[in-house]
């Protein structure tokens, strides 16, 4: 029952998590091309940097920007800010529920490094406070002035964080724990630093005091970031499904490192789209380039499949079944008996020699082309036991 409650309440945390991640990469999308897309306009009041003009649901819209405040406090003022927090509350209690709450199953792969289930919690949950402060300085320093040199000094941060975790972590928890870093670094830029300047905007005019054009520069400056962040968080995310991203433990760090390239490049050309200015096509095909290196990458990362030793012979339905419920039953039957776990997973079920049978190529691609499965193997299946079920899946997989 306890099992069924938390699936549950994993569940409809993630529904609302995903729901305010919309909202919030909505509202980003949508700002930037708004800011972008601003015409300069000599009858309107000094303050205003541009104005645009929109037409949606049936109606006009002319929206003005004042690049640092209007000369008075409007009385009406709506803040973006609940769809970034929500979006990271919700999405911190999920990397609880499901990773921080069962290590060994997600977090841990004892392959990798073989730490202690409560050690990996800390160290996953106290990186991701470090890696804010670590980027929040180096935005604040010198560094920070010139938006070249800060944008390289990101993306090296960035693989530098991506390979430590993959090197410490399972594949797939190193990946979320990834996304949760730039997820964590998106939302504290809304709660430390563009919402207090903006705070501090409203402040001064509530005075009639004449605020601080570097208040906004900064929130601007930071807002950017977010915008550029926003495809490889949810990258990081969706690629949780996809264990070929992350099964190598070589090359992970290698293939998300090209897929930020390749979202920075897609994001700048939307970006100029939105300026008016004819976009530079070639950052489709430089886009390209790194996608396909890492498929090159993911291909090189597959474990090689055990040579079938000659005259030896193909291995027997019962040998597989032997395997199977030793080392995947626990989870993927119809009533789980491992801890944590109240449903199969994935509805997938090795019960009967028909379900094994007909999952037997989802079985080669997480058990024997990659590791994957079983999670952080947790049940020790052996190099041999799965060349095993590599040589039954090739020859076809017959019940005999
Ligand atoms: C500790 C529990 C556990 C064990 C043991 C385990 N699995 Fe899984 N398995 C999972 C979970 C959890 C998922 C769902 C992963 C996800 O959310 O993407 C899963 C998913 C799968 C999937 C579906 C993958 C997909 O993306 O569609 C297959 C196939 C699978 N496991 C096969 C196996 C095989 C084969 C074994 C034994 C060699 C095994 N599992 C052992 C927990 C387990």
């Amino acid at each position: 029952m306890t099992d069924t409650l938390l699936e549950w309440a994993s569940l409809l945390v993630r529904w609302t998590h995903v729901i305010a991640g919309i909202a919030w990469i909505g509202s980003s999308f949508y700002f930037i091309a708004l800011d972008a897309g601003l015409q300069a306009n000599p009858r309107l009041d000094p303050r205003v940097k541009g104005e645009a003009w929109q037409v949606h649901g049936g109606g006009f819209y002319n929206i003005q920007k004042f690049s640092v405040a209007p000369e008075f406090m409007p009385e009406h003022l709506t803040w973006f800010k609940w769809e970034a927090y929500g979006t990271w509350i919700f999405g911190f209690a999920l990397l609880i529920l499901t990773y921080y709450m069962n290590p060994s199953v997600y977090l841990i792969d004892p392959s990798i490094m073989n730490i202690d289930g409560a050690d990996a919690v800390v160290a996953a949950a106290a990186s991701l406070p470090i890696g804010w402060f670590v980027y929040d300085r180096l935005c604040r320093s010198w560094f920070g002035r010139k938006t070249a040199r800060l944008a390289i000094a990101g993306f090296v941060l960035l693989c530098v964080a991506t390979f430590g975790y993959t090197h410490v972590f399972s594949g797939r928890g190193a990946f979320i724990q990834v996304g949760a870093l730039v997820g964590t670094i998106m939302a504290a830029n809304v709660l430390v630093v563009i919402i207090p300047g903006q705070r501090k905007t409203v402040a001064a005019l509530l005075k009639g005091e004449e605020p601080n054009p570097i208040w906004g520069q900064v929130a601007k400056q930071r807002s950017i970031h977010n915008n550029y962040l926003t495809l490889p968080v949810v990258f990081t995310m969706l690629s949780n499904h996809y264990s070929f991203t992350y099964a190598s433990a070589t090359w992970s760090w290698l293939i998300l490192a090209c897929i930020f390239i390749a979202s920075f490049l897609v994001r700048h050309w939307f970006n100029t789209l939105h300026t008016g200015a004819t976009p530079d096509w070639r950052l489709w095909p430089a886009a390209a380039v790194p996608v396909v290196c890492a498929i090159a990458l993911g291909a090189m990362g597959r474990p090689a499949l055990p040579a079938a030793e000659a005259g030896t012979a193909v291995a027997t339905f019962a040998d597989v079944r032997q395997i199977v419920e030793q080392r995947c039953h626990a989870c993927h039957a119809a009533r789980p008996v491992f801890p944590g776990f109240g449903e199969p997973p994935k509805g997938v079920m090795f019960d009967t020699a028909e379900q094994i049978r007909r999952q037997a190529p989802q079985i080669m691609a997480q058990a024997v082309q990659t590791h994957t499965m079983p999670l952080g193997n947790v049940t020790s299946i052996t190099d041999a036991e799965r060349s095993v079920l590599g040589s039954w899946i090739s020859a076809g997989a017959s019940l005999n």
